[in-house]
């Protein structure tokens, strides 16, 4: 008998450590976590980890040779700056290491006769507002408004999206007998902040940087223009938004692929929230013209209604909360002991 299994692609980011940290809290043993890094020191011992590429076609075989996988929360990705950077390495990761864990998924549910629970987490980056004159008339995107993103990243993400529908619903259409087919369900996320880590390689990363930099006393340029707006959200809600949705009944969800969003912030707010609590801090305001372009195409809201409707998802952190409760605290442990 194999062991039943949860997978985490991408286990050492940052969503990964925060999903690991609560499902471990939740008592979850049974978690087996990939990544092309080390696993953080603080869960050795408590994963089983696989150090390697999600795209190598071995190492998944030997994976499914070894373990039945129940659930897969498939994080693993280059983020939107880094992937502009090598477009044709983030295809690769992003869409080509999600179809492989699609087919595995696909192969694991003919084969236990239930369907394996895919989660993935989309992004704001999926939208593309054309002009900022756009962006202003639509505040806030409902899921099927403006899927035109200008992004290696956005495009794999929307793609990928598109693949987990397929995959769950019309996989194999044609065939006389249609398989059991996986549960895809994703969320597309805004900028997230954590307390506990930095982003690399986004390109809302500008929020949590001003913040970690002022916590750690050192000045910060930002590269956005101060009216510069997207929506953010604190990684606790990142966090119960996965667990809700891989938790709700499949016959109260409407949609595979759902918004889900906290508070819409400028850089110029952003920075009064982080002033409040750090009057030292230094953060000024010096646009790189090719990244502002990225986040101006990002809209300024996303519309959570259908989340809230389906699965009664509602942030625990709205702004004030986020960051008296969640950021400012843990940040001021972190850096200043
Ligand atoms: N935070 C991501 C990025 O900046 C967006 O999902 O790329």
């Amino acid at each position: 008998m194999r062991k039943r299994i949860i997978l985490i692609t991408g286990a050492s980011g940052e969503i990964g450590m925060a999903l690991i940290y609560s499902l471990l809290k939740r008592g979850v043993q049974n978690l087996v976590t990939l990544d092309i890094r080390p696993l953080d020191e603080e869960f050795i011992g408590k994963a089983t980890h696989i150090q390697g590429d999600i795209c190598d076609k071995a190492l998944l075989e030997r994976l499914v040779s070894e373990y039945e996988v129940e659930a897969i929360y498939h994080l693993a990705a280059l983020l939107s700056t880094r992937a502009e950077f090598s477009p044709e390495t983030a295809h690769r990761v992003n869409v080509e290491g999600t179809l492989g864990l699609l087919q595995l998924a696909a192969e694991q549910s003919e084969w236990r006769g239930s369907p394996v629970l895919f989660i993935f987490p989309s992004s704001v980056a999926a939208y593309g507002m054309p002009t900022l004159k756009i962006k202003e008339s639509f505040p806030q995107v409902r899921e099927w408004e403006w899927n035109y993103p200008r992004t290696m990243y956005g495009s794999n993400k929307l793609y990928c999206e598109m693949l987990g529908v397929y995959f769950s619903d019309y996989y194999r259409q044609l065939a006389a007998e249609r398989p059991v087919m996986l549960d895809f369900r994703s969320v597309r996320f805004p900028g997230l902040i954590s307390a506990f880590s930095m982003p690399s390689g986004g390109t809302s990363d500008y929020g949590p940087e001003m913040l970690h930099a002022a916590a750690k006393n050192e000045p910060y340029a930002c590269f956005v223009r101060e009216d510069t707006r997207i929506p953010f959200m604190a990684m606790p809600d990142a966090i119960n938004a996965l667990l809700k949705l891989a938790g709700a009944r499949r016959e109260d969800l409407t949609r595979r692929v759902y918004n889900v969003t906290s508070y819409s912030l400028s850089a110029g707010e952003f920075r009064q929230w982080v002033l409040k609590y750090f009057p030292k801090a230094q953060i000024t305001f010096q646009p790189d013209h090719k990244r502002q372009g990225i986040v101006d195409s990002w809209p300024a809201d996303m519309n959570d209604h259908d989340a809230r409707r389906d699965w009664g998802w509602s942030p625990e952190y709205d702004l004030e909360r986020s960051f008296s409760d969640y950021l400012i605290p843990n940040i001021r442990k972190r850096y200043q002991g």
